[in-house]
């Protein structure tokens, strides 16, 4: 079964390893805090059999719009729905804080992460060049909630 819950800062050590295997990123466990507590409700887990094998991490960006800085579920378990579970969570946090629109940035070259936000509903709304640490452009992409 998979349990969705918001991030809490013992989680760290998981989430990083996350993000080194599905982004290969390395980040310093303060920007883990500083996304919590900006919106603690925005940061979400996903647990199977006791395990965090995935999150989405996103902060508010405006009045009614939130913005996710990350999404990664571990490699081995991927296409089980685990990230459909954290974005359906994630909306429901929007929803009770009054955001209207997700927004969020992806590498041109993801055709994964741009499949999955396009069957989430959402739609490229503009570029970004030189968007990320090794020059690659981002495509900007936007879905508005129902209300
Ligand atoms: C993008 C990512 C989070 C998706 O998580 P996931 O748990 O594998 O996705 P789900 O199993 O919840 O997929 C939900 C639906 O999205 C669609 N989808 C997911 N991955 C897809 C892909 N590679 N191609 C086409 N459709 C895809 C499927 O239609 C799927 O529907 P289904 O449940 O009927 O099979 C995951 O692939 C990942 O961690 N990728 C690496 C990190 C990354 O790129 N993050 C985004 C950075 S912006």
């Amino acid at each position: 079964m998979i349990t969705i819950r918001a991030f809490s800062p013992t989680d760290i050590p998981h989430v990083m390893d996350i993000v080194k295997r599905s982004l290969g990123e390395t980040y310093p466990p303060s920007l883990y805090l500083t996304i919590h507590n900006l919106w603690p409700e925005g940061f979400l887990v996903a647990i199977e059999d006791g395990r965090i094998e995935g999150f989405v991490a996103t902060v508010p960006s405006g009045q009614k719009v939130a913005r996710v800085l990350m999404l990664a579920v571990l490699p081995e378990v991927r296409g089980k729905s685990l990230g459909r579970n954290l974005m359906e969570q994630l909306y429901a946090s929007c929803s009770m804080k009054g955001y209207d629109t997700v927004i969020l940035e992806v590498r041109k070259s993801n055709g994964d992460a741009m499949a999955f936000y396009e069957f989430q509903g959402f739609s490229v709304t503009g570029e970004i060049g030189n968007f990320y640490s090794n020059g690659e452009d981002a495509y900007k992409m936007m879905k508005v909630l129902r209300s």
